[in-house]
């Protein structure tokens, strides 16, 4: 019998449930190894943090948004995040197509609203209209743009810059550079059924907004990782409902999934299996390398909501913008519904820009007083931030700074 996609969302949430309750039972966690070390420099370096924004932010593929956000033909998003001015499109063949956001007449600025619906894009310097295939369809005067013959400078192979854009899993991907090409089967690799048990492209959007934190985008991303820190950082907001103690965390090539125990899980040691309700129950982050965090979490038990956190470096290593959106996974159902998922995006900005980011901040500005050759550590329960930042080096093809030891603040005092 083959098995069918709600076995198999339920084998995956049965699984995850029996690793909780063995981690809650034996009072363990997923670790690495060991701890890890990392110099300061990662994060605080204008030069690697020029050669992350390149590689990183135009040579790999980024979430730009969810299929959903632009599901009717004509539909488009603008996408600057990366510094380069793109439109993304659905065509109105069905196609997702990202363009450079640039008239061919003299490069002015053509959907110029965030978000929209447009049979035609049309420039309004000087009125050039374009397909949302990009095509060229309207030149006002256009018989003045010819040569002493009268032959047209224009012909039917003027077309908006493409960029590559594709949809997977309900994602929308773009590479944000023009001409480039994007592999995004390979990138997303066996992350993608894990991906798909999400069924983004049934969720609606229901409110987004930008959180901006003078602080490395990394550090920024670190505090998506790990549960840590809830229970000193979030003691009041997220300690009371969350363990911080264990960590249920798989790395799917340079991505990865971690979940966090909420603390009504614990009954669950006492309960027999098919009591758990797990399908209901379990949340977590999915870390799309490499700036994309997808929260699946629940306002109440079975009350589902998704939130993405794309995180996008500044021109200093020093700033960051998070764009941050709120779904309902399956559609809104009505008002009430509504309201709920809109109220997670509230609670969930206040915990990031009240608690997250005021430490990323305040952690980054101290990051730049440290001598040469200071460093962070990551903890073996910091395992998500040990391998994003191996994995995000590697990619960058600059390894990470070799590190002293010796300069354990730890260490020292232990000695
Ligand atoms: S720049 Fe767009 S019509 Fe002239
Ligand atoms: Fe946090």
């Amino acid at each position: 019998m083959t098995e069918t996609f709600a076995d198999r969302l339920h084998q995956t949430r049965l699984g995850l449930g029996r690793r909780i309750v063995e981690h809650i039972r034996s009072g363990t966690s997923d670790l690495a190894d060991s701890a890890m070390r990392n110099a300061v420099s990662v994060y605080t370096d204008p030069a690697r943090h020029a050669v992350e924004r390149q590689k990183l932010f135009r040579e790999t593929p980024v979430v730009a948004c969810l299929s959903s956000d632009i599901r009717e033909p004509g539909q488009y998003r603008t996408f600057d995040e990366t510094g380069v001015p793109i439109v993304v499109v659905r065509s109105r063949d069905g196609q997702v197509r990202a363009f450079l956001n640039a008239c061919l007449h003299r490069g002015a600025r053509l959907a110029r609203e965030p978000a929209g619906k447009a049979n035609l894009f049309t420039c309004w310097f000087h009125g050039w209209s374009y397909a949302n295939d990009g095509r060229l369809a309207a030149v006002p005067e256009a018989e003045r743009f010819t040569d002493a013959c009268g032959a047209s400078a224009l012909g039917d192979s003027d077309h908006l810059i493409a960029v590559p854009a594709e949809e997977r899993y309900g994602l929308v991907f773009v590479q944000a550079t023009p001409g480039s090409t994007m592999d995004l089967d390979t990138h997303l690799g066996d992350f993608g059924p894990q991906l798909e048990l999400l069924e983004l492209d049934k969720a609606e959007r229901v409110k987004d907004g930008v959180l901006p934190v003078a602080s490395n985008w990394k550090y920024a991303l670190d505090t998506y990782g790990e549960g840590y820190h809830f229970a000193a950082l979030h003691k009041q907001t997220l300690a009371p409902y969350f363990r911080s103690d264990i960590t249920v965390y798989d790395q799917f090539g340079p991505h990865h999934r971690v979940l966090f125990v909420g603390r009504e899980l614990e009954a669950w040691v006492d309960m027999p299996e098919d009591q758990w309700g797990v399908d209901d129950a379990l949340g977590g982050i999915h870390y799309i390398f490499p700036n994309t965090i997808l929260f699946a979490g629940a306002v109440s038990p079975g009350k589902r909501y998704y939130t993405t956190f794309r995180h996008f470096p500044g021109e200093s290593p020093g700033e960051t913008v998070t764009h941050k959106a709120v779904y309902a996974p399956g559609g809104v159902r009505d008002e009430a519904h509504r309201q709920e998922v809109d109220a997670a995006f509230d609670a969930t900005a206040h915990v990031v820009t009240t608690e997250d980011y005021v430490v990323s901040a305040e952690g980054y500005r101290n990051m730049l007083a440290m001598p040469a050759g200071a460093t962070v550590i990551y903890g073996r329960q910091e395992i998500s931030l040990q391998n994003v930042h191996k994995t995000l080096a590697e990619a960058i093809g600059l390894p990470l700074p070799a590190v002293t030891p010796a300069q354990s603040p730890l260490r020292e005092a232990a000695e």
